[in-house]
């Protein structure tokens, strides 16, 4: 069996800016405080790099799609829209606040919600849209927004996946009414934990902010996290270009089987970052188990790569409204594999192998 020899693909990596901020934290006793300079110094740094006006700091993504709801007054009696593949956390967010999931297909190419099928969408109790960017494919949110705008629906704009990405020159997370960024364990900017509310609505900033204060914060970020996740922040462009240089690479590398390894789409005007690179493995969008046996397959010869969702297609019309077939979201949820970002900043050489390792197996598979 062909092995990948350059890993295992370790995040976060050792970065000496992140050692010396928590050297920092600890000599000014601001790692054990409730307030202090670094929180206050990232939501400046958040608001000058994803150009909002508002940053509440929480303590996880999920937390931070929830409290945008609450933020835009959704609640019980009205409806959400989401797509039907997406992170599981954001239906039980709609869940959360009392309302009601109102499911539409995605896109094949991009992994998102279809902006087309949004547009056929009806109902009277629509409050919002979820609109998440997802495995290095990006949401058409030009034409989100109009819709939206033109229902009176706000939308939030999750962009856990994908901090530093931009669509027509703007950056992703700045298009909705608001925008959320994680920093959990395994993310682009990782602070363990945490997450981030981006707005310029100074209303749905004030109505997340007096949810989450109960006397304290509820949902905090910490000290400690905020002074770890400030130089990364300055990095992340740069690092978001090497992983940029090596998913072409990748894709290079796998175009031979492209009948069977369908890569998520890069649109013109867009630019998107790499939490997860996506393919959909054609031959499980019929037959799920061969989907399982490539990724087991891949495993254990040390190539990280991973399913995707397994999506809400099949979740019960008791819990959500379902908008057609919702046919894409079910099939890419057998069918998506996903490699993780770490391989990306590794050696050029590890992403190379990745590829070649996938191609090898898909042929053998698929022969
Ligand atoms: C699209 C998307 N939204 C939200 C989240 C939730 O982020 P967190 O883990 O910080 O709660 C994730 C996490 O993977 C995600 O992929």
């Amino acid at each position: 069996m062909q092995q990948v020899t350059h890993g295992p693909f370790d995040w976060p990596i050792a970065d000496e800016e992140v050692r010396v901020a928590l050297e920092e934290a600890y000599q000014d006793g601001s790692w054990g405080r409730y307030h202090g300079p670094h929180c206050e110094g990232l939501a400046e740094d958040l608001c000058e790099r994803f150009a909002c006006q508002k940053v509440l700091l929480c303590s996880s993504g999920t937390v931070g799609v929830e409290l945008a709801l609450r933020g835009f007054g959704a609640g019980p009696g009205d409806e959400v829209v989401l797509a039907g593949y997406d992170f599981p956390g954001n239906f039980r967010a709609i869940e959360a606040v009392g309302a009601r999931p109102v499911l539409v297909d995605v896109d094949p190419a991009t992994w998102c919600l279809d902006a087309e099928l949004l547009e056929s969408v009806g109902g009277e109790k629509i409050k919002a849209v979820i609109v998440s960017h997802l495995h290095g494919g990006l949401a058409d949110m030009p034409r989100i927004m109009a819709i939206a705008n033109q229902r009176g629906w706000s939308v939030v704009e999750d962009a856990c996946q994908q901090p530093g990405a931009s669509l027509g020159g703007r950056p992703v997370g700045s298009w909705g009414d608001a925008g959320v960024l994680s920093f959990g364990g395994s993310k682009l900017l990782t602070a363990g934990r945490g997450g981030a509310v981006l707005t310029s609505d100074a209303q749905v900033f004030q109505r997340m902010k007096i949810y989450a204060d109960r006397g304290n914060q509820a949902f905090p970020l910490s000290e400690l996290q905020a002074a770890v996740l400030r130089p990364q922040l300055k990095k992340l462009d740069l690092r978001n270009q090497v992983r940029e240089q090596r998913v072409a690479e990748i894709r290079q590398a796998t175009t031979e089987l492209s009948e069977w390894l369908r890569p998520v789409v890069c649109r013109a005007a867009t630019r998107p970052t790499y939490y997860k690179f996506a393919w959909s493995f054609v031959a499980a969008e019929t037959r799920a188990e061969l989907r399982d046996e490539l990724i087991a397959q891949l495993q254990t010869a040390g190539a990280p790569l991973d399913a995707g969702f397994r999506g809400f297609a099949r979740r019960s019309e008791r819990r959500c409204r379902k908008h057609g077939l919702l046919a894409w979201s079910e099939r890419l949820s057998q069918s998506t594999l996903v490699l993780h970002h770490p391989v990306l900043l590794a050696h050029k050489k590890a992403a190379l192998q990745v590829g070649q390792v996938l191609n090898h197996m898909v042929g053998q598979l698929v022969s």
